[in-house]
């Protein structure tokens, strides 16, 4: 099996990629296990959790006429470094569900591009074909490994063995998909998700869902999008859920049927906020319009009284211009496209027609993938993460939304980083009082990984620990940190 070489194809370049475009541009594909990982500097001594990971590694190349699909098509590939008592171990593994088995036995790409079946090899028509490529999460004893186009597949935290391909919890979601950016309830802990498209490809319908710590499904509502568009992440507080619909689109079965692009950005589309009660039956859900932009990771959220708060990082425009327009005058942009934290508010109260508001913060600083300290989801918080750049250059930036200020960990030269975690330095530690745990690529050495441990109180000190692996880190959209206390007993 060959890779294309021409850049911009799927999997270009094979294992040789090239260090520094997406995902490191390069087919990984290659299962890791290191025991006792090399170290620089010191790992902290009471240090003990997993760092997870996952992201899209192409299996095999495309088809001949399908070689133009884009890199969010290949097939998930997670990874784990386990931290205790000063050690790490490294391992990594693909995410092996029907479709990277069946693949596996033909030895051959069988599932045509990004989201639409119709492009799919006859003998896979109508079967499973999620990638579960983007995020990983922690519940009831497995790792969840997610894209929100499928349901996610079910993985052991110790081995990243798949478990159950196609998930279903309790076997009682309505929904056919679970978004790769769930929330954990930070009261009782709870998974706190939603679907889109949930009834089927380029459906309106979006499930919106609470699991228990068991799995068990506790609540769930159907409520319907004014139009079919990507919603990657959404916002819930302790009384609201959020949804932000922009106008990446759903293009049509029509356009499908010809072997289309799933999306496209159209920007004679309004942009929405949804807000609904949390709890009810979504038949108060309000979609307010407000000023057109395209947010995709949601960095902290809260309700105050009536009035609901959101932070996100996005542009006036589309992000993504691998996605084409079916308007002649929708150019990708990129000064549109650059990404800067935005703060959305809107009164939930209200039962009259109104906008929303939308207020960028911060406007030195740009970037994407925003995260915080994963134990404020719901509730008010202080500090948001994002990887990006400003007055203090490029790397990882943490936003300190009470005096304003802004910090910097710089990676240095010919070394890029992937999206951070925030870690806790211990159980119950103050809010932001932590690590920075992430991935660093070393451009003059073919992109070799170091996972990079950074004080978040101390960011421009550099990194305390540099833990690091001989070859390339299997590739990377986001990842998770679990306390070592959470994770269940390792089998004898
Ligand atoms: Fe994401």
């Amino acid at each position: 099996m060959r890779f294309p070489t021409e850049p911009g194809l799927f999997g270009s370049g094979g294992s040789t990629g090239r260090p520094g475009s997406v995902f490191g541009g390069q087919a990984n594909r290659s299962e890791h296990t290191l025991y006792d990982c090399e170290v620089d500097g010191d790992i902290p001594d009471d240090l003990d959790g997993a760092f997870y990971r996952v992201g899209p590694d192409p299996q095999y190349p495309k088809p001949k006429g399908l070689e133009h699909d884009i890199a969010f098509d290949g097939e998930g590939h997670a990874s784990m470094f386990r931290i205790q008592n000063s050690h790490v171990d490294y391992l990594s593994r693909w995410v092996k569900n029907e479709r990277w088995q069946r693949q596996h036995k033909a030895r051959k790409s069988l599932y045509g591009v990004y989201r639409n079946p119709y492009t799919d090899d006859p003998s896979v028509r109508g079967k499973f074909r999620g990638t579960q490529n983007t995020q990983v999460w922690y519940h009831n004893g497995r790792i969840l490994a997610m894209k929100e186009d499928t349901l996610p597949a079910a993985l052991d935290p110790h081995t990243l063995e798949t478990l159950d391909g196609n998930y279903k919890f309790d076997g009682k979601l309505k929904s056919q998909t679970f978004t790769a950016h769930p929330k954990n309830d930070s009261q009782t802990g709870n998974l706190l998700a939603f679907g889109y498209e949930a009834t089927g490809l380029g459906t309106t319908d979006i499930s919106v869902f609470e699991i228990d710590k068991k799995g068990k499904t506790i609540w769930q509502a159907m409520v319907k999008a004014p139009y079919c568009s990507e919603i990657h992440d959404y916002a819930i507080t302790e009384k609201h859920i959020i949804f932000l619909v922009y106008p990446l689109a759903y293009l049509g079965e029509e356009l499908m049927k010809k072997g289309g692009v799933h999306w496209g950005w159209d920007s004679t589309r309004d942009t929405y906020l949804g807000v609904m009660r949390r709890g009810g039956d979504g038949k108060d859900i309000q979609w307010l319009k407000g000023p057109q932009t395209m947010c995709t990771h949601t960095m902290g959220c809260w309700t105050d009284g009536d009035m609901v708060y959101v932070d996100m990082d996005g542009g006036d425009a589309n992000q993504f211009p691998f996605f084409p327009s079916p308007n002649p005058n929708d150019r990708f942009d990129p000064v549109k496209a650059t990404g800067r934290v935005r703060r959305f508010s809107m009164d939930a109260s209200k039962k009259t027609v109104r906008p929303f508001d939308m207020k960028v913060m911060y406007g030195q600083y740009s970037g994407g993938l925003a995260r915080q300290d994963d134990r404020y989801h719901t509730v008010p918080y202080r500090y948001g993460f994002m990887i990006g750049g400003g007055p203090g250059g490029g790397g990882w930036l943490r936003f300190d939304h009470q005096t304003g200020k802004v910090n910097t960990f710089n990676p240095g030269p010919d070394s890029s980083l992937s999206e951070m975690c925030f870690v806790p330095r211990r159980k119950g530690a103050p809010e932001g009082d932590g690590y920075l745990v992430g991935i660093c690529s070393r451009a003059k050495e073919n992109g070799r990984s170091d996972l990079l441990i950074v004080d978040a109180q101390h960011m421009e000190d550099g990194a305390v620990a540099t833990i690091k692996l001989p070859y390339r880190a299997a590739p990377q959209v986001h990842g998770f940190w679990v306390p070592g206390d959470q994770l269940p007993p390792v089998k004898a």
